[in-house]
């Protein structure tokens, strides 16, 4: 059976049923969490981890922000295997009192949300195929281990996580339109984010860490646009979810981030509710525009 992840000879996660959303079809997982199976990892499973991690870390050298690339080494992250969330979560409880938990994939939001304002954060168990290591349309260990965890040791963005993670509790309660606020909101910070350095523009997001393509094209090509960084503004702002950002904000630090969650929202988006969400790409009047995109091989279609 395939779900039977404990019973069986093969590592599979435990995938219940696709869902159509307005995201396309996307997996439901079951959505408790689970303990890492790490003594199952196959042979190619940590193969995939050590290149993929030698690759992004040689890529992301002088283009991550330098505290991710030095927390990702105070974990003792390395190619040699994947890591044990054990290990990881010694360093993490004491660092900022989070915790990693393992779970079977994407969960409901009101699941997710919980685990953050509650400082766990979730990390899927399982990683991509070989043929995967340039692209998977759903986030795998690689993406939540490398990506998302170096971040959640510095105290102000732990913060941040925590905080929304409450906000997305709330939000949950308020209605669709709070929560699709809510949801751009982490897609431009935590996904997909840049931080001004005094080295120059640097990557924090997630999900461009984990990307080879887009670790390269946010800070390098000229086509997205990069503007400062605006809670309305971003909360406005529909994204791209299967191709590169057309356009990244930029923070100035964390401090700022966490500053901004600091109100309540709920006027925020009674406010925002009767005005139209920008498309992806679009600069508005009002930016703090860094770099205006040429637009360069855009797909005008498919924001979400
Ligand atoms: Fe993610």
């Amino acid at each position: 059976m395939r779900g039977d992840r404990l019973g069986g000879m093969n590592s599979e996660p435990r995938r219940v049923e696709h869902q159509q959303t307005d995201r396309g079809n996307i997996p439901v997982y079951a959505a408790g969490t689970v303990e890492q199976p790490w003594d199952r990892y196959s042979r190619t499973d940590h193969e995939v981890w050590a290149q993929l991690f030698r690759r992004q870390r040689e890529i992301l050298k002088h283009r991550a922000t330098r505290e991710f690339l030095d927390n990702q080494e105070r974990f003792g992250m390395s190619a040699d295997a994947i890591p044990k969330f054990d290990d990881l979560n010694n360093v993490l409880s004491l660092g900022t009192g989070w915790e990693i938990v393992g779970v079977e994939g994407l969960l409901p939001d009101q699941v997710f949300f919980d685990h953050l304002a509650n400082r766990r954060f979730p990390v899927t168990w399982w990683i991509r195929k070989p043929e995967q290591l340039d692209y998977i349309s759903e986030p795998d260990l690689f993406h939540d281990l490398f990506g998302h965890v170096p971040l959640l040791l510095n105290p102000v963005f732990a913060d941040y996580m925590q905080a929304y993670g409450r906000g997305g509790v709330k939000a949950h309660g308020i209605g669709a339109d709070a929560l699709m606020n809510l949801t751009r909101l982490y897609w431009y910070t935590v996904e997909f984010g840049l931080i001004n350095t005094s080295e120059g523009l640097r990557i924090y997001g997630s999900g461009i860490v984990s990307s080879k393509g887009e670790s390269v094209y946010c800070l390098e090509s000229n086509a997205p646009n990069r503007l400062g960084f605006d809670l309305e503004r971003i909360m406005r702002t529909r994204y791209k979810i299967d191709t590169f950002q057309q356009t990244y904000f930029v923070i100035d630090s964390f401090e700022q981030l966490m500053e901004a969650t600091e109100p309540d929202f709920r006027p925020i988006y009674e406010r925002l509710a009767p005005q139209p969400a920008f498309p992806a790409g679009e600069v508005q009047a009002s930016d703090r525009v860094i770099h205006r995109g040429t637009g360069e091989g855009w797909i005008k279609s498919g924001d979400v």
